[in-house]
């Protein structure tokens, strides 16, 4: 049952649930004149720190499509952020108004936060550079309606691997699907972080990391296009230096199957030459319209009725987490470092993996 559960990572829905969301999606896509009023006397609280198009407009068109409503912010500064209210704080005021939330946030773990606090489901709607989960949702929809399965594909994942949160996302649900096979195309600088590495072991995940596109493009059944985030750089000039390091143009399609289809988040800015927006193998349009299904069906299932009652809280241990864009460093919210085996804690919030020797 997903009513009334918070969705901040990918993992939170099981294979089952997003199945049942698939079969949820593609009725609304068919037959959309029978949800016009499901949300009808529901409120969706949008609280977007951090810049947006297609995941703000998505759930906000969701919302309105399902004959719900819609309050919120895309601006901080017009919030009483600036006066210093915490992420806990805004979530159990905006949970006192509204049925659901959906946040976006700069820093890494802030959605799992305002969950603790929040007496109505939180859906994470990107945390810095950490996790996507409903671009995770959209991407698998699309692979869905495309292939007619999830499982048993190659997918090619091209860009910022380190600080790409909708790779982030999508690594971890396509782990669970037999036969997944990824490409990890990246600069050395960028690739994924050490807890996904982790995560691909402990699943058997076979992964194999590259760093080009013409490497892998032939055996590819999907490529997964990522911008080169300039936002998550602590340094311009490395940004300045790797920026184009990618791009992908009519040529280099030449080299990929006929049924091999090319996806992106978006935005883009020069990973993908406009040219190739014309091949029929370009999907990633199509897919941020598939968001907007893929979100109806999220907000019906967690819409269903009632309210959360109980809060999972864990004991704090006495380390700290070291990822300094970790929404703890900004918050007071106890350190939660979960004890992995073998020396590794991992935080509860942002999932930065360390190894502490006693
Ligand atoms: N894919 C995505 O998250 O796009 P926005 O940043 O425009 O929401």
């Amino acid at each position: 049952m997903l009513k009334n559960r918070s969705v901040i990572d990918s993992m939170d829905l099981s294979v089952e649930e997003i199945d049942e969301l698939f079969t949820l999606a593609d009725d609304i896509k068919s037959r959309p004149n029978l949800y016009v009023n499901a949300c009808e006397g529901k409120l969706m609280g949008t609280l977007f720190y951090e810049p947006s198009t297609r995941t703000r407009l998505s759930f906000a068109s969701a919302m309105n499509r399902l004959g719900g409503r819609v309050v919120g912010f895309s601006d901080p500064s017009s919030s009483s952020v600036t006066k210093g209210e915490s992420v806990a704080d805004t979530a159990r005021m905006v949970s006192a108004y509204c049925d659901i939330i959906v946040m976006r946030h700069p820093y890494e773990g802030a959605p799992r936060v305002a969950s603790l606090y929040s007496e109505i489901p939180v859906i994470n709607a990107g945390d810095g550079g950490h996790n996507h989960p409903t671009q995770t949702l959209t991407d698998l929809y699309t692979i869905h309606s495309v292939f007619g399965r999830t499982s048993h594909l190659k997918i090619a994942v091209c860009g910022d691997l380190k600080y790409g949160r909708t790779v982030h996302s999508l690594i971890k649900a396509m782990s669970r699907y037999e036969g997944t096979e990824f490409f990890l195309i990246s600069p050395e600088e960028l690739r994924i972080p050490y807890y996904l590495r982790q995560f691909m072991e402990e699943h058997n995940v076979k992964f194999t990391e590259v760093d080009t596109i013409e490497a892998v493009i032939a055996q590819a059944d999907v490529l997964y296009m990522t911008r080169i985030q300039r936002e998550r750089f602590f340094d311009d000039s490395e940004y300045e230096r790797l920026k184009d390091v990618y791009v992908l143009d009519n040529e280099k399609m030449k080299a990929a199957k006929e049924d091999m289809i090319v996806m992106h988040p978006l935005p883009r800015v020069n990973e993908i030459d406009r040219e190739v927006d014309y091949d029929p193998r370009a999907r990633y349009f199509k897919q941020a319209r598939y968001g907007m299904f893929i979100r109806m069906a999220l907000i019906l299932k967690l819409l269903e009725v009632g309210y959360q009652e109980n809060h999972t809280r864990l004991t704090p241990t006495k380390y700290h987490c070291k990822n300094t864009r970790c929404i703890t460093h900004f918050e007071k919210e106890p350190q939660q470092m979960l004890d992995m085996g073998g020396h590794h804690y991992k935080c509860l919030y942002c999932d930065y993996t360390v190894r502490i020797d006693e």
